[in-house]
């Protein structure tokens, strides 16, 4: 036989045995066998000395050309077996949809937010409605029409963050009132729960951005009984039976009279204890009568009209329903601490 038949016959046994080839090992051993070191085709590389001279170049080319031609139909059979073994796998890896899973690790509303949620379920139930502002607040809604003007002391008590000499980060949930008021006519009954921010450094009980809720009123004959009636039920709403309000006078620029108002230390029920200092008391919001100048500028006519209005600290009254001793534990956003809530 000559080294053309050879070649052509060892390439026709190697195809056949590869198609019946299933794995990798099998893949490698015909490999070893062929083109190996002790290889058939590499024996007859070797044996090529034996030959004449001038048979030797055409002898290597064909024997060159059959090692392609097997290296070829090595790899097309790996990517074969590559391809049935990818098919076996998804097959076997097939998911089951049905099959139970682990519960997922839940989140938590934050405390501020479901003192939120409590309130405004509170007032909306005695008919107010919710309205929200911008924090981005322009001084004349945040301060002018509160009857702040430029200048006035009681903007030393909210110094605040300024974006230009006419816009601020809003210090009070107030100028909703005044927003409220030159968009809608009497009877008004809003809250207004949001963001305010304050230029003060953090502390236990302070915090540059924190949370209110402001509250308005405006009708015919809405008296400061109103206001009372009003707080006392959210009072009971939100620290159970036997809670009431205490007021006391104070000053707001946009209230006429104004009160500071305080509730029964839910701790002790206003026996005295270290929660209240022993005056069995807790302060928690501000409020009193619109302004009737504010009415005014606001385009309502205070000889008709009067009105109330409040404003509630959000973190205040989490930190005092949860017993939460440090304001800053509400921005922390430790798991361990906001996990508690639920
Ligand atoms: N805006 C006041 C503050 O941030 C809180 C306040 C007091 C709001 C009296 C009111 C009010 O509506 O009547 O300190």
């Amino acid at each position: 036989m000559g080294i053309k038949e050879t070649l052509g016959h060892l390439l026709e046994t190697a195809q056949q045995e590869l198609e019946t080839i299933r794995d990798k090992q099998a893949l490698e051993a015909l490999r070893v066998r062929i083109i190996g070191k002790k290889g058939e085709l590499t024996a007859l590389l070797r044996g090529m000395g034996q030959l004449l001279p001038e048979e030797r170049p055409a002898a290597g080319q064909m024997i060159n050309e059959a090692r392609e031609k097997f290296t070829a139909m090595l790899e097309a059979r790996q990517e074969a077996l590559r391809m049935i073994e990818r098919r076996a796998a998804l097959q076997k890896e097939t998911i089951d949809v049905t099959e139970p899973v682990p519960p997922l690790p839940l989140g938590s509303a934050h405390p501020v937010n479901l003192v939120m949620a409590e309130m405004v379920d509170c007032f909306t139930g005695m008919g107010f409605e919710v309205v929200e502002g911008p924090e981005v607040e322009l001084d004349h809604y945040n301060f002018e029409l509160m009857n702040i003007p430029k200048n006035h002391p009681a903007r030393d008590a909210q110094d605040t963050f300024y974006v230009d000499d006419n816009i601020v980060l809003r210090t009070h949930t107030s100028p909703m009132q005044a927003r409220t008021m030159l968009s809608r006519k009497p009877p008004i009954r809003v809250i207004c729960p949001g963001r305010v921010f304050r230029s003060d450094e953090a502390d236990a009980t302070h915090s540059p951005v924190f949370h209110q809720m402001e509250g308005l009123v405006v009708d015919r004959d809405v008296t400061m009984a109103d206001l009372r009636g009003t707080l006392n039920a959210f009072a009971e709403r939100l620290y159970g039976k036997g809670i009431t309000t205490r007021f006391r006078p104070s000053f707001f620029p946009f209230t006429e009279p104004s009160t500071e108002v305080d509730l029964t230390c839910a701790a002790c029920h206003g026996k005295g204890c270290r929660v209240c200092k022993g005056t069995g008391w807790i302060e928690v919001l501000g409020g009193g009568m619109v302004n009737p100048h504010v009415l005014e500028m606001c385009g309502i006519d205070p000889t008709v009209y009067s009105g109330f209005a409040f404003g509630i600290g959000l973190e205040r009254i989490a930190m005092q329903r949860y017993g939460i001793p440090d304001l800053r534990l509400l921005y922390e956003g430790d798991v361990r601490f906001l996990g508690q809530f639920r």
